[in-house]
């Protein structure tokens, strides 16, 4: 985290762009400063010796200080705040632990990581994946886990494999992630959407649509979901196992960022799970790296012929090498210890997030998710339309990311922005933030 005296010099960045500062005026006193941003006198006082050495401002005895004037000997940089942004923390990614994985691979399987291998994955990798699990509360022998290139993959190959339930539609959370949207309509399935809130989804009518429609399974991804950030209860998932039961529907859990979750009595749905209708998927592309396309499923008995064949039919393989510098990552303690680092940092971004959500979005405006160090959305009031917001805030540097295309073309909905905050540096989530209540309250007057 940077110093506090810095996070001050942000915010007079940010009120010289929005013109709450401008040149030749006067800052406002050290005292009355301090007391705004409830911080120490000394912190203004650094803040303003660093503008003033940078020739941002300039000083007057007795006078206080003042923002230099329009022919100011140095421009200042715009400072962007990309809530847009939606993959892990590039700052936090442990690169240089993983090419020594990948070093240490091929040293130890030598040419066995540059053969053809087995579909379902390295023998060696997968039996490591079903200890780690553990952690996690799912207990899976090696040969249900499947190891896929990304969990997007083991999902997309899901979408159009048939199910032993002989069921054609598919159920998801409104809205989802873009990815799982394209899988479904690029492969033609029929869907039903399910309307995610604050308060998470609405299970009487989740057991109507079991009941009354002809479903294969119920896509949920049951925290941190995307966009949302929604994390259902210990109680809600029980629940939701015990209607797949009751009506033949299966269930992908996609779990893909359990890793990150610090409430540890939180159990994910797998392990309510009595009789192989849970499919859980987890990704690796956000606690370690996305390129790396790296992902499982641990599929029922009923489920893995079939999955094989796809998964072959698909691109053989994942890459063997990273597979291979995996199961070296996982097995060292290298991974442990980087999740628990990740834990805590993404702990307190959602804290600091969902503090500034309290503090700056105006009435009318509610959010999704403010715990989550990740996604998070927020709804607009009135008839407000989320890309004219996202055109609005981009003028002032803030970047968000209009959720639109993150329902199914039959449910869409044209009022809800979601923010991701891993890339977001702490210190400038609140300084965003107040710029995203400012540009709802602004464009609200055009609605008027
Ligand atoms: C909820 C969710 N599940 C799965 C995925 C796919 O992840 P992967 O990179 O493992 O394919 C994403 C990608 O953003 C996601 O948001």
């Amino acid at each position: 985290m940077g110093n506090i005296y810095e996070e001050i010099m942000d915010e007079i960045q940010s009120r010289i762009e929005d013109r709450r500062l401008q040149p030749g005026k006067k800052l406002p006193s050290v005292r009355s400063f301090a007391k705004e941003l409830n911080c120490s006198i000394n912190t203004i006082v650094k803040a303003y010796s660093e503008l003033e050495k940078a020739h941002q401002i300039y000083s007057v005895p007795k006078s206080g200080y003042f923002l230099v004037g329009s022919d100011a000997p140095r421009k200042t940089q715009p400072l962007i705040i990309d809530f847009s942004s939606a993959g892990p923390d590039k700052s936090k990614m442990p690169y240089q632990d993983y090419q020594h994985c990948m070093n240490q691979a091929i040293e130890l399987y030598k040419e066995e990581m540059f053969q053809y291998s087995e579909p379902l994955g390295l023998t060696s990798l997968r039996r490591q994946l079903s200890k780690q699990l553990q952690d996690l509360q799912v207990f899976a022998p090696p040969e249900r886990i499947c190891v896929v290139s990304g969990s997007q993959q083991a999902l997309d190959l899901l979408v159009s494999l048939p199910f032993p339930n002989q069921k054609e539609e598919i159920c998801v959370e409104q809205p989802t992630h873009f990815s799982f949207i394209d899988s479904i309509t690029s492969r033609g399935m029929k869907a039903v959407g399910i309307e995610m809130s604050q308060n998470g989804i609405d299970l009487d009518y989740l057991e109507k649509v079991f009941k009354e429609r002809s479903i294969k399974f119920f896509y949920t991804v049951s925290r941190f979901q995307n966009p949302t950030g929604y994390s259902y209860t210990n109680q809600e998932k029980r629940k939701i196992v015990e209607l797949a039961q009751k009506f033949d529907v299966y269930i992908i859990e996609d779990d893909y960022m359990g890793d990150l979750d610090t409430k540890r009595k939180a159990d994910p749905m797998f392990t309510y799970d009595p009789s192989g209708r849970v499919i859980y998927t987890k990704s690796f592309s956000k606690v370690l790296l996305p390129g790396l396309r790296l992902g499982l499923a641990v599929l029922p008995e009923a489920l893995l012929k079939n999955f094989t064949k796809a998964k072959f039919a698909a691109d053989v393989h994942t890459p063997v090498l990273t597979q291979g510098a995996l199961e070296i990552y996982l097995s060292s303690g290298m991974y442990k210890a980087h999740i628990h680092k990740l834990r805590r940092q993404y702990k307190r971004k959602g804290t600091v997030l969902k503090q500034a959500y309290l503090e700056h979005l105006p009435d009318g405006t509610s959010f999704t998710g403010g715990e989550s160090g990740f996604y998070s959305t927020i709804e607009l009031p009135g008839r407000m339309k989320a890309m004219q917001l996202a055109e609005h805030l981009k003028k002032k540097n803030v970047l968000v990311q209009d959720a639109t295309n993150m329902y199914l073309p039959a449910y869409r909905k044209n009022n809800r922005i979601r923010l991701s905050v891993s890339q977001v540096e702490d210190r400038k989530i609140p300084i965003g933030v107040r710029k995203i209540g400012d540009g709802i309250r602004e464009l609200a007057q055009s609605y008027i």
